[in-house]
């Protein structure tokens, strides 16, 4: 982790890790695809296959953006392929693309 990262572990009842959502001060000389500028974190999400469609990547997504509207963050971006069902999620919570290439899209969500 950089100063700025944060993320969440969603874990079953047993403590085992079943999903993660995080995000990350990328620099300008090494950004990743959803980069829209310096200070304005990235977020990446994945959740286990067997534990998928269960509510937890929706339930991750919630408090990382809680998480980073605590730390003053004005914005988080991400980067999503194209026909990837993600896509809906995220727009579902409240994120919307700002630019729109053949094989993927970059959404930002305002938290403020
Ligand atoms: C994207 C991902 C994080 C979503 O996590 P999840 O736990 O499956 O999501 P949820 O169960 O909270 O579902 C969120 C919404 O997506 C819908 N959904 C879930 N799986 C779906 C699927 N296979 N096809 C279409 N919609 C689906 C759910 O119906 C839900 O909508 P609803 O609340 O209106 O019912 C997870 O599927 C994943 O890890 N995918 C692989 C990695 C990836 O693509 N990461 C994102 C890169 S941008």
């Amino acid at each position: 982790m950089r100063p700025g990262d944060a993320g969440l572990v969603a874990v079953d009842g047993a403590g085992e890790s079943i999903g993660a959502a995080w995000y990350r001060m990328l620099p300008r000389s090494d950004p990743g695809f959803g980069f829209t500028g310096v200070g304005v974190p990235e977020l990446i999400i994945g959740v286990r296959p067997i534990w998928r469609a269960h509510g937890v990547g929706r339930d991750l997504l919630r408090r990382l953006c809680e998480l980073a509207r605590a730390e003053g963050h004005a914005r988080l971006s991400l980067s999503v392929e194209r026909g990837n069902f993600a896509a809906t999620l995220y727009r579902s919570e409240g994120f919307a693309v700002t630019s729109a290439g053949i094989i993927r899209e970059t959404m930002v969500k305002r938290l403020r």
